[in-house]
């Protein structure tokens, strides 16, 4: 399935830039080595390798069984140079909707999002931004409402494109860890969209360094909601709402 006809990237050679047309589909289990080994390139030229939780091949396979998605950004040659990864949790345990409180009844409607990865020449195409933007479309039209990922508080890039798409941070905490608490995990963000509501009724804002994680983690544990990333001043707004929330109508 094709999801977007008329892509054109910009490609950083050395000191050149060169434009190339691209297209985005969907992937189907056919092309899941190459993303995998995709994954792997990206992960192996990480200075900080804690950011990116990797998926193994059988991970993938068995979320794309149980319909999750890889939307896959393709160059002029048909090679993958970018990719999103969609998953369904459903009511298993490691639905990130229980890490926030999404009451159990909604856990159905929760989609993950899992990792996004771009070729580092194909970079600063907002590759990251316009694959969450087509991910959130295709998913609000199937009746999905909440939208969940994790980001390490140290990836700013990542952090940035996922809260410009409009997800807010609700928690802060050990992820992807053996022990059964957790504690043996890496620090991750929790951020959330609710399609069909809005917050309203702010009630504080205090500003945080990006890098800050004991301010923020407090503010968390008092009510407060990571709200917006600044990209210049690379400070975050966290805001406290009163409890009411208005729902968006159809
Ligand atoms: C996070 C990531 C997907 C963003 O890629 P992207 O969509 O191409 O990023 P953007 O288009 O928003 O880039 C905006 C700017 O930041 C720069 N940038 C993006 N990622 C960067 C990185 N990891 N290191 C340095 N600079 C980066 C871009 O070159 C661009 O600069 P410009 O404005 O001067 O052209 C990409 O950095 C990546 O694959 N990182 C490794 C994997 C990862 O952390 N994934 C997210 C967690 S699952």
């Amino acid at each position: 399935m094709i999801l977007n006809k008329d892509c054109l990237l910009k490609k950083k050679i050395e000191d050149r830039v060169e434009f190339e047309e691209c297209s985005i589909k969907l992937l189907g289990i056919d092309r899941l080595n190459e993303v995998v080994e995709l994954e792997h390139k990206v992960y192996e030229e990480l200075n900080n390798k804690d950011i990116l939780y990797v998926d193994s091949y059988d991970d993938m396979y068995h979320e794309i069984k149980n319909g999750g998605k890889i939307i896959g950004v393709l160059n002029s040659k048909d090679r993958l140079i970018a990719y999103r990864y969609i998953s369904i949790p459903g009511i298993r345990n490691h639905n990130l909707g229980l890490d926030i409180g999404i009451p159990h009844e909604q856990l159905k409607k929760v989609i993950h999002l899992e990792t996004t990865v771009v070729d580092p020449i194909y970079r600063g195409n907002g590759l990251q931004d316009l694959t969450l933007q087509i991910a959130s479309k295709l998913v609000r039209k199937e009746g999905y409402r909440h939208l969940l990922c994790t980001v390490s508080p140290y990836n700013f890039y990542s952090l940035y494109n996922v809260m410009k798409n409009g997800l807010k941070i609700k928690a802060l905490k050990k992820k992807y860890g053996k022990s059964e608490d957790g504690s043996d995990g890496t620090w991750r963000f929790v951020l959330h969209n609710d399609l069909e509501r809005i917050l309203s009724n702010p009630i504080d804002m205090v500003t945080s360094k990006w890098t800050n994680i004991d301010l923020q983690k407090t503010l968390i544990d008092n009510g407060y909601i990571g709200y917006e990333l600044s990209k210049e001043t690379k400070q975050l707004n966290y805001i406290k709402f009163a409890d009411d929330v208005t729902e968006i109508s159809a």
